[in-house]
């Protein structure tokens, strides 16, 4: 549980009516461009499994999932640049239509490094769908083919997103406010 003081420091910015809808419209969108294929999603935890757990729902595809977890090293609000695999794929990618899904696209280091490590296996297509992207905090090149929704550069935490581990289950998106 999240106690009263928690709580009292996100501000609800995303609903979860509007996150339901979006999600719904991204599945739907997805199950379109990949109809007649089966669609290897690649979860990135531990942020995008809540995401990842209702977009499925909406899949008409023939999907199966799996799980990578990468450390990146820097603050605790920022990521520095050295990404590191902690838990790897037990599926193979080769010649599979890879679609990798993630919460939050922030500076890019985490999707970039991913992408680069996922087209040397040789997958048949591989495509990045994000719930939400910051392009104002850009670091590297890096472009989503599917987006949730556009956020400005504030950090924001449920609906998988968190704050030192906490408020993951949020089923809106919040702002965090700065102490004072
Ligand atoms: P990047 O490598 O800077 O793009 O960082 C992306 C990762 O940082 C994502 O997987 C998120 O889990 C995390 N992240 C970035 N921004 C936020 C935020 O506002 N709230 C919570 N996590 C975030
Ligand atoms: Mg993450």
């Amino acid at each position: 549980m999240i106690n009263k003081a928690q709580l009292n420091k996100v501000k609800p910015f995303i609903s979860a009516q509007q996150v339901r809808r979006r999600v719904k419209e991204l599945a739907e969108e997805i199950s379109q461009d990949y109809a007649g294929k089966e669609v290897l999603l690649v979860g990135l935890l531990k942020g995008a499994w809540v995401f990842l757990a209702d977009l499925i729902r909406h899949l008409t595809v023939p999907v199966q999932v799996d799980f990578m977890s990468v450390a990146s090293y820097g603050s605790r609000t920022e990521s520095k640049g050295a990404v590191k695999i902690e838990l790897d794929l037990r599926s193979g990618v080769r010649g599979r239509d890879v679609l990798v899904v993630e919460d939050i696209l922030d500076s890019g280091l985490t999707l970039s490094f991913i992408i680069r490590r996922l087209k040397r296996r040789k997958p048949k297509s591989l495509k990045l769908c994000v719930l939400l992207d910051k392009p104002a905090r850009r670091r590297v090149l890096v472009k989503p083919d599917y987006v949730g929704f556009v956020v400005p550069n504030r950090f924001v935490v449920g609906y998988g997103a968190d704050f030192a581990e906490r408020f993951r289950q949020l089923p809106y998106i919040g702002y965090i406010e700065e102490e004072k």
